[in-house]
């Protein structure tokens, strides 16, 4: 069995979709007191790119969950491993992700984050996968939909590796 990777989306393609959506949510939060939180480590460049494509500073944090693996309830299988320092109460907070898949580590973050009493909560996501989805969390930015596939570059890693390419690629099982 050999592995093949394809590129999926060109870095050309992640610039131009970056751009845009740092220019909706400068749009929506003008004015406002915006906490980003990234969930480390896979959004870490998202959310470099992203922060620097707005229209104001805003405030940085970071979250690390982890999943133990097996479990039945929508979040039980997450836990968190660092939790975020900055104050949340009554700020405009927006966790920045880099995918979604089953749902469960976005489902349990925005349901731990409620907890600080924000005074409003909503997700950036990059790429919204659908294939395995289990839990429907509300994404409120999306940059790419794709329906299936294992997807590595851009801060998404497989095994540690290949987080640092600057295009997705989907790994493809051949043989
Ligand atoms: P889920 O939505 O609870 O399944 O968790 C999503 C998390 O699983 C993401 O934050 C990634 O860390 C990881 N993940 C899911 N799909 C992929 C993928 O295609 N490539 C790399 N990591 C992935
Ligand atoms: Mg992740």
């Amino acid at each position: 069995m050999s592995v093949k990777q394809t590129c999926l989306i060109s870095r050309e393609a992640i610039a131009r979709r970056v751009a845009e959506l740092g220019a909706q949510i400068s749009r929506d939060y003008a004015g406002r007191d915006l906490v980003m939180v990234g969930v480390l480590k896979g959004a870490f460049i998202f959310l470099a790119d992203l922060v620097r494509e707005l229209a104001f500073p805003v405030e940085i944090d970071f979250a690390r969950l982890a999943s133990y693996g097996g479990g039945t309830s929508p979040t039980g299988e997450v836990h968190i491993t660092k939790d975020v320092e900055l104050p949340l109460k009554d700020r405009d907070v927006l966790i920045v992700e880099d995918i979604m898949d089953i749902g469960y580590t976005l489902s349990f973050l925005k349901q731990h984050l409620a907890t600080h009493r924000p005074r409003s909560l909503k997700i950036c996501c990059l790429i919204d996968k659908r294939e395995r989805r289990e839990v429907e969390v509300q994404l409120d930015y999306t940059g790419f939909v794709v329906e299936r596939g294992f997807l590595v570059g851009y801060g998404l890693d497989c095994g540690e590796k290949q987080r640092t390419l600057p295009e997705i690629y989907v790994i493809e099982e051949k043989g």
